[in-house]
């Protein structure tokens, strides 16, 4: 199941949740999937429970494996469900109709027909964002540090390089790579010559997503996973040491800019800006 993603720590060093909060979350499976179910629960430290025992319904959340992959679902609170699908659903119809290079995040980015930046992704979520820029070429590293999170993409990931049917949507998954840590210690570890061309961060902010209910739902239930990400203004200073021509921070398109740091410009989409930190002319042939 982790076979996507690399460890840049062990599970247990990874994350800012408390173990606490983390044993909210319990790994169920179908009767197929017992001992890969068991091995996720030892991988993430999560206690594995069997399907239909009275704690699995007093459970929070549940992380549930079977045939189509890992699915959270929440039973409490914003109950709902979250799960990672590159190859279907509205990941699939934004990359065919997202508007390509014209799009404002193409664009915040610099994506040039002449110039493809690496980007990396500092704040991955279930890489919604990063498939976008994949798709248009990009290579993007992806850093998520919530082992769960992490675990749902890692799952996306590797269910579209086992079934994947679309040659484009695959070359785009395999043009990124996933990262399970926290950024501020993937980014110092980096060299001079690793350093990306452009870092990307999409905070968690509770104000975000005026979208359809659908889309709404589903961050609800990611928010009360993961909680706020107070400590971002950090990985933005370290981000603006690290990047080679930019910064891009996503913000909600009408709020402040992220620690009140005035971007070089933004783009703007229809419900989003894309504050955009320069810090060098991206080369131009
Ligand atoms: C709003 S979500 C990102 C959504 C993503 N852009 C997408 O398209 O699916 C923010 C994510 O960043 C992660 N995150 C925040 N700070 C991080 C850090 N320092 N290192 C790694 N991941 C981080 C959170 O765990 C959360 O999953």
């Amino acid at each position: 199941m982790q076979s996507a993603s690399t460890d840049f720590h062990q599970p247990s060093q990874i994350s800012h949740q408390s173990h606490d909060e983390l044993l909210k979350v319990a790994v169920v499976t179908d009767s197929a999937h017992l001992e890969e179910g068991r091995a996720l629960a030892v991988d993430l430290g999560l206690p594995f429970l069997e399907q239909g025992s009275a704690v699995v319904t007093a459970t929070p959340y549940v992380l549930h494996l079977d045939a189509d992959g890992l699915t959270l679902i929440s039973q409490s609170g914003s109950s709902g469900s979250i799960s990672c699908d590159f190859m279907g659903g509205k990941l699939r119809h934004r990359h065919r109709f997202g508007g390509g290079s014209g799009q404002a995040i193409s664009r915040a980015i610099g994506v040039k027909s002449s110039f493809m930046p690496s980007v990396a992704d500092l704040t991955a979520g279930l890489g919604a964002d990063a498939f976008v820029l994949a798709g248009l070429g990009a290579k993007v590293t992806m850093v998520e540090r919530h082992p769960v999170v992490a675990a749902l993409l890692s799952s996306g990931i590797d269910r579209a390089l086992r079934y994947g049917d679309d040659e484009d949507l695959l070359a785009a998954v395999k043009r990124m790579q996933l990262i399970r840590g926290d950024a501020r210690d993937w980014l110092s570890s980096l060299s001079a010559s690793e350093q990306p061309d452009v870092i990307y961060l999409d905070p968690m902010f509770p104000e975000r997503n005026k979208k359809s209910a659908q889309v709404k739902k589903e961050m609800q239930v990611l928010q009360a996973l993961v909680g706020k990400d107070d400590d971002i203004a950090d990985l933005l200073d370290e981000a603006l040491t690290k990047a080679r021509y930019r910064v891009v921070v996503k913000r909600p398109r009408l709020s402040d800019p992220l620690a009140d740091r005035k971007p070089s410009f933004s783009v703007t989409g229809k419900s989003t800006r894309f504050d955009v930190y320069a810090l060098a002319k991206l080369p131009v042939n």
